[in-house]
């Protein structure tokens, strides 16, 4: 399975870091009622990014209800050496896994050893990176991540630089390559990423912040269309 079968077109992504804890799978059945496809799921290293954050002791305990339910996990590795937590995070159920342009010296293989635990690859990069170098770097992944934040933290504000660059972006990858956003994504902004050429819309305090996680996914839906 690849992400061209798990994208409707356009997908939202409930970022699970935003995510109460001590109700997390209730949190998950309700969104996959809500027909939510792809769930994003942010491991933090203490280094690349200063928190820790969730990894795949979680995502085991969540991976079968996500595909029990038709899902998939999209998990964003905020880490360095990413390469070396591959398997865990394929053997605890991860689908597709994304590193970050700033933390890898040998993308290329960071991409081979990625596919040969069976995952599909993301490229992130970060708000100093240029478009171009991500461009560049992305070549053998599947989908490309520009952060609209600085990694870290969900509930920052989203960064309006982020729209020329994903503009810049999408006229730089073929058309098949995925383009995602990552950071301060809401209903204020969701139609203006999607005419620049987002298609991955990661939503993570704008829907678990909500009062009604489910009314805010639907919301963020209709403004992709
Ligand atoms: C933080 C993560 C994001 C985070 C987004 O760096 O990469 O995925 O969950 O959260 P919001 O949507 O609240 O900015
Ligand atoms: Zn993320």
């Amino acid at each position: 399975m690849s992400w061209d079968d798990w994208v409707r077109g356009a997908e939202i992504e409930p970022s699970l870091y935003a995510a109460d804890f001590a109700r997390l799978g209730e949190q998950i059945e309700q969104m996959l009622d809500a027909g939510v496809r792809v769930f994003h799921f942010d491991t933090g290293d203490g280094h690349f990014v200063p928190p820790v954050t969730i990894g795949p002791i979680v995502l085991e305990s969540i991976s079968k209800l996500v595909h029990d339910g038709g899902a998939i996990v999209d998990c964003h590795l905020m880490v360095e050496f990413p390469e070396r937590h591959f398997e865990a995070f394929a053997k605890a159920g991860g689908d597709s896994v994304t590193v970050h342009y700033e933390a890898c010296d040998d993308l290329p293989a960071v991409y081979a050893q990625a596919r040969a635990q069976g995952l599909a690859v993301g490229l992130a990069f970060n708000p100093e990176t240029s478009p171009e170098d991500a461009a560049a770097a992305s070549e053998a992944a599947d989908i490309v991540n520009c952060m609209s934040i600085h990694p870290g933290y969900s509930g920052q504000a989203f960064m309006p630089e982020a729209i020329p660059r994903i503009r810049r972006l999408r006229e730089l990858i073929p058309p098949e390559r995925h383009v995602q956003v990552d950071g301060g994504v809401g209903v204020e902004n969701a139609r203006e990423l999607r005419e620049a050429g987002v298609n991955l819309f990661v939503a993570g305090s704008s829907v678990f912040g909500a009062d009604d996680p489910v009314a805010a996914y639907e919301a963020l839906v209709a403004e992709i269309q």
